[in-house]
Order: structure tokens, then sequence, then C-alpha cells
């Protein structure tokens, strides 16, 4: 495995591996912490591609003042070596001085899908994240880029902006990977206190109950939004809820009659972390 600190060597490592014969580069994202969600993707990338690329960078355009960019998990070496052991050819890790160098002034941003969900209540994340993405495609020129279900809204916005912007990237989704009992594997669950932990799998359930729910026949938006409302309160009293959202899976606008698939979304404020999740429920789908 190459690692690659600057924009030069990481396209330089591409540019030798396509003359090697290479012909599907794909790239995976990250701002390192690995756990099993992000080797997911590393791995489906590494089933669908010839030449894998990840990029460690934690971003700090993408976090707002008061969040949690200095505190932000990082394990370097065991990155490093989690991407060893899965075949990765080159580990992209720049510095923030060479992603971000004196005089930088630009911004991508995506209008629409990022007012909502979690948008609203972190403004200028997504400007942040479609800034980056943006720099690591033209540093890497990769043919497919993986993201994970878990941020399903940033998995929107870079397809949308890919598309507006004709970046030569397809976007895959990769499904959302959970500990056993529910929780969505995250970064920051490292940071959660036992009493936390213990309440953290509040999401997943109150998404099972949404989509039983439905599929009971429940189409009023708001009904089902109540349900899992009084269902995160009861479950997880430590956390304050910051959103539950059922929208349109494409365009992330407000749903009020199920008619169609739909995307419940949750977003839970613990003192320690705040945890997002989101199911996709369709209710013709026969109910498991
Ligand atoms: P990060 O939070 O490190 O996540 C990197 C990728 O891993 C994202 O596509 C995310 O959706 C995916 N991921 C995280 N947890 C997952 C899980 N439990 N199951 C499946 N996939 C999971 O998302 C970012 O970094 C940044 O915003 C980034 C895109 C790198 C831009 O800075």
């Amino acid at each position: 495995m190459k690692l690659a600190r600057t924009v030069e060597a990481v396209r330089q490592a591409v540019r030798d591996a396509r003359d090697g014969g290479a012909r599907h580069v794909g790239l995976v994202p990250t701002m390192g912490a690995l756990h099993r969600g992000h080797y997911s993707l590393i791995d489906a990338a590494g089933r669908g591609c010839d030449f894998v690329v990840v990029s460690i960078f934690v971003n700090p355009t993408q976090f707002g003042p008061g969040e949690d960019y200095q505190e932000y998990p990082r394990s370097w070496q065991a990155d490093c070596a989690g991407c060893e052991s899965r075949g990765v050819d080159v580990l992209f890790a720049p510095s923030v001085e060479e992603m971000y160098p004196e005089g930088f002034a630009t911004t991508v941003h995506v209008a629409g899908l990022t007012e909502g969900l979690c948008g609203r209540s972190r403004p200028g994340h997504f400007d942040g994240v479609c800034t980056i993405v943006s720099k690591l495609f033209n540093a890497v020129g990769p043919d497919v880029a993986f993201f994970g279900a878990k941020d399903y809204q940033q998995a929107v916005v870079v397809r949308r902006m890919v598309a507006d912007l004709n970046m030569p990237v397809r976007i895959e989704l990769c499904p959302t990977v959970r500990e056993a009992d529910g929780l969505a594997l995250s970064s920051r669950n490292q940071r959660l206190s036992p009493a936390e932990r213990a309440q953290a799998p509040a999401l997943f359930e109150s998404l099972r109950l949404a989509r039983e729910l439905v599929a009971g026949g429940q189409r009023a938006a708001a009904e089902v939004v109540a349900e899992i409302r009084a269902c995160l309160e009861r479950r997880a009293p430590l956390g304050r809820i910051d959103y539950v959202e059922i929208v349109h899976p494409d365009t992330l606008r407000a749903v009020e009659e199920i008619d169609g698939a739909v995307l419940v979304a949750v977003a839970v404020r613990f003192a320690s972390a705040r945890l997002i999740d989101n199911m996709l429920v369709d209710p013709s789908a026969p109910a498991d």
C-alpha cells in the first residue's frame, strides 16, 4: 500500500496505475477512525474496482463552530493496518494545509437538498462536504466513489453535485452496517457513556417501529412521526431529539401521505455525541 500525502502524489499513483492497465479506479472518502462500516465500503470498492484509493482527511470545513472537529476520533495506526490488510492500493492522507492552502476561496453549494434534515441543524455542513468531495474527486479522478447509506442525505447531495457539475464519477451507495443491537456503526459511538450507549439502539428501534406501522397500513406521516418521537423519548431519555422526518428518498421533501417508498430519518443529540440513522420504508414491500 502506498501512502500519498499530497494531491500530486495521489495523482501520480493513479496515473501510474492507469498506465499499468487499471480500468476501474475506486475511491472511498473517509475521515478515518475506521470501523466495519468504512471497511464494508472498502470491500465493495475492492470487488468492483481494480485499483482502490481510500482517503483519510478530517475535513475542518464541514464542522460548524462548537462542533467536534478538535475531538473527532483519530486512530491513524489502526486505520493504516486495516487498509493495508484489505488490499487498499493507495491511502491518501493529506494535511489541512495541502487541501486548504493560504488563499483558498471556493465553496461548492448544492441548494435545496441541503436545507432539511442534517442541513437544518448543521448549517454549512454540506458546503464543507461538497467542497472537500469535489477536491478529492479532482485529486484522485476515480471512476466510482463509495458512500454509506447511514449518511443518506450526504449521498443524495453528492449525487446531485456530480450530475450538476458533470463530474465523471459514479456514486455507489452501500448499506448501513450495524452492531448486533441495531446501532449504526459510527466513529462517534466510542464517545457515548455506558448509559448513553445502552439507549442508543433506540434510533434503530424507532425506525423499525415506523416500518411496522407502515406495513400495518398506517399512511399518515404525522402519525408515524409521533410514534417515533414517543419511542425515542421512552427508550432514550438521555437524548434530545434533533429531528424525526419522513421525506421523499430523492427530493428529501417532507411527505404527508406515505403512498410510495419514503426515507424515515432521525437524529438524536446525546451529551457526548449526536447520532443519526435512517431507513427506507416501502409500503408495497412485504413485512418481515
Ligand atoms: P465518515 O463519517 O468517515 O464516513 C465515510 C463514509 O463511511 C461515508 O460514506 C459514510 O456514509 C460511511 N459510513 C459511516 N458509517 C457507516 C456505517 N455504519 N455503515 C455504512 N457506511 C458507513 O462521511 C464522511 O466521513 C465525510 O463527510 C466525507 C464524505 C469523508 C467528506 O469529508
